[in-house]
């Protein structure tokens, strides 16, 4: 197979709106999970489709060799929405390569990455007629809504998923060619709340200054969550599992490209905020944070309304660290919010999906593999690095499966995930087929 069939196979992949979060998108969401199906038949695995109360898990193994490490390996077809939609150079789901770099939703998030694995695997087979291990993969269509239903599938086939380690491309690379091995990521809990006000909105001249504006109060319980100077989270009980970093993992990061400097020239922010005491790394990887990712109420158009809107909605995650409860999380911050809440409005607090943290030892005998194959592919020594996302199932691979997770990122710190412009440099995709085939070497071995 030629490097532009390669791309072909990635951009009839990339086409798919497969947006797990907008059930119009249920269709789409659906057809990506059968052309996996498809590619995964036409390279001789065998592939299975299964059913949850959501999108579709998709599975497919390579015939199994007794005697040899089962290696499963991780993946999302599902995507993050588009919009701001009228932000993108190109749309979205029509990909196109400039200098380079593929622009598409789920180039870098998750499809480009997981589709190397593929197509590394389908190279192996072609080249050799077989694998070095036994591969199982598992690609899922809810990883970016929290992944609900994949830790029930894995209890349910426990068995049939019984493997010595997983693999992962979803998380990033330090900087273009930097070969980077991620062991840590952080939790999430997630929450939406919406104050209500006057039963319907109000002329802001007439009533304002008489009754509670809901997104002001919206702004103020919001504020209450953390100090605008020193950065601390202000919710009870919020930070006291929290884990200091290890010895090693200190000296290492120093060892990294200065972490701030990259963060201003990453984000074009005019300066940095974050908790007093620590520098951007420990921040983003090993510190907890809370987050507004929405927020709505009043006029949203042209001009000026004067208007007082009778409710306002606000989304928040909260990303947690070793070794914080999520669940714990939801409920201090909904007893913060409940708490400062004035009686002029009603609070609504609707817990969201959460997910756990997770730590590995990148020294493991499989974390030297991965070491080793990040190495060779890159040609330098691999950083050793945690992320500040969350991958929820990696957890329940530990809990539910009993192994570790690997996780050798392939996205660049400009790849903009989750965001309009998402790419892809087509170097990180070929570099994804060799990573693969020297992993599975390494781990057969
Ligand atoms: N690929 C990301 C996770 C990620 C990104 C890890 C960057 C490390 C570095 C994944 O697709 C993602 O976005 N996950 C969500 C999970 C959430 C919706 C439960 C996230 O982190 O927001
Ligand atoms: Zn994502």
């Amino acid at each position: 197979m030629t490097a532009q069939d390669r791309l072909d196979q990635l951009f009839a992949y990339l086409r798919f709106a497969s947006i797990s979060t907008d059930r119009a998108y249920a269709g789409q969401v659906r057809d990506c999970a059968n052309f996996l199906i498809g590619k995964f038949g036409s390279m001789g695995l065998l592939p299975e489709l299964h059913e949850t109360p959501g999108h579709p898990v998709v599975v497919a193994r390579s015939r199994p060799r007794e005697g040899r490490p089962t290696v499963l390996i991780y993946g999302h077809y599902d995507v993050q929405p588009v919009d701001p939609v009228d932000l993108w150079t190109s749309p979205p789901f029509e990909p196109v390569i400039r200098n380079g770099v593929i622009y598409a939703r789920g180039a870098t998030d998750n499809k480009g990455q997981n589709l190397a694995h593929i197509l590394g695997v389908e190279q192996t087979l072609a080249e050799e007629g077989d694998l070095p291990v036994n591969v199982i993969f598992l690609i899922e269509g809810e990883e970016e809504i929290g992944s609900k239903h994949l830790a029930p599938f894995l209890t349910a086939h426990r068995d049939a998923l019984a493997c010595d380690v997983v693999a992962v491309s979803d998380t990033g690379m330090i900087g273009p060619g930097i070969p980077t091995l991620t062991y840590g990521l952080r939790g999430i809990a997630c929450l939406e709340f919406i104050v209500r006000g006057p039963a319907f909105d109000l002329h802001s001249g007439i009533y304002g200054g008489g009754v509670a504006n809901p997104a002001m109060v919206a702004c103020q319980l919001v504020s209450g969550l953390r100090d605008a100077v020193s950065g601390k989270i202000l919710v009870e009980g919020f930070c006291d599992r929290v884990r200091e970093l290890q010895d090693w993992e200190r000296s290492t990061w120093k060892r990294l490209p200065d972490g701030d400097e990259a963060l201003l020239e990453q984000t074009g922010v005019p300066a940095l905020f974050g908790e007093a005491g620590f520098d951007s790394y420990e921040r983003r990887w090993a510190r907890p944070t809370v987050e507004i990712n929405g927020m709505g109420s009043g006029y949203q158009g042209e001009g000026s309304k004067t208007v007082i809107g009778k409710e306002a909605m606000v989304k928040i995650s909260c990303r947690l660290v070793p070794d914080q409860d999520p669940e714990e999380i939801l409920q201090q911050v909904a007893d913060h919010l409940r708490k400062h809440c004035p009686p002029s409005v009603r609070l609504e607090v609707a817990p969201g999906h959460t997910g756990m943290h997770y730590l590995m030892d990148p020294f493991s005998t499989h974390g030297q593999a991965a070491q080793n194959a990040l190495r060779s592919t890159f040609g330098s020594e691999p950083m050793l690095i945690r992320e500040g996302g969350s991958i929820p199932i990696i957890r329940g691979f530990k809990d539910i499966l009993g192994v570790d997770t690997l996780m050798l990122g392939l996205a660049l710190p400009d790849c903009m995930a989750h965001a309009p412009d998402e790419n892809f440099p087509v170097a990180n995709f070929e570099a994804g087929l060799r990573l693969n085939r020297a992993l599975l070497k390494e781990l057969a071995k």
